[in-house]
């Protein structure tokens, strides 16, 4: 009896660590989460069109948005009222609230975020164009300036966001 439940007890175990295996073994996508603006943030007197020259933006990464949310916002618009800095129709409005606003790069075609406070005519304007092509292994390190991490697709990349945005107060910027 005893000896039945220890065998089952084993193939139960071995199990699971099967399946543990599998699911690390699943194809994994690297995606990045970029902190827009890096260590300034979002907010006034950084120019937004030399930062993104300097990232190399891939579908599936992330947007992270940090800023004074009594100062500024974050608007998706079209090109043209990029621009213009018209934020009177944006295509979506990012912010929540707390001034940590998280946008998926989930459709290939370009991206433009502005604040709609006014502070867009100075340059708090972003234009994000994603890269084609699948990150090259030894291209994308170089451009990197904050940590690339590897999460599983779908299901635990969520989460996984979640968590950082978490953690945001404690590992990242005040402002
Ligand atoms: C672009 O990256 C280079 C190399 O890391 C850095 O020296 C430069 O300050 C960056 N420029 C901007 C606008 O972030
Ligand atoms: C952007 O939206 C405005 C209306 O708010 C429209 O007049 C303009 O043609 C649109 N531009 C593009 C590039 O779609
Ligand atoms: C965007 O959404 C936030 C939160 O719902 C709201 O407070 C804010 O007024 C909205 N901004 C615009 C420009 O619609
Ligand atoms: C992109 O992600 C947002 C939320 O992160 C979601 O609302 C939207 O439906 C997604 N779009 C596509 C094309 O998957
Ligand atoms: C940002 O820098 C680019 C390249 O130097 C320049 O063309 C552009 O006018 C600048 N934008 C602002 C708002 O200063």
């Amino acid at each position: 009896m005893g000896r039945t439940n220890g065998t089952t007890k084993l193939t139960a175990a071995m199990a699971f660590a099967f399946c543990a295996t599998l699911i690390i073994m699943l194809p994994q996508v690297s995606a990045k989460r970029f902190i827009v603006g890096g260590s300034m943030g979002w907010t006034t007197n950084v120019n937004y069109t030399l930062w993104a020259a300097n990232q190399t933006f891939y579908f599936g990464d992330w947007l992270f948005f940090v800023y004074d949310r009594n100062q500024n916002d974050v608007q998706e618009v079209n090109k043209t009222n990029y621009e213009t800095c018209n934020a009177e129709h944006p295509i979506h409005n990012y912010t929540t609230g707390a001034g940590r606003d998280v946008v998926e790069l989930n459709v290939s075609h370009d991206r433009y975020f502005i604040s709609s406070k006014g502070s867009c005519y100075g340059g708090m304007k972003l234009h994000v164009h994603l890269t084609p092509l699948p990150p090259p292994p030894q291209a994308a390190p170089l451009k990197s300036h904050s940590s690339r991490f590897t999460v599983l697709r779908s299901q635990l990349v969520i989460p996984a966001v979640v968590a950082i945005a978490a953690l945001w107060d404690s590992l990242l910027l005040r402002v």
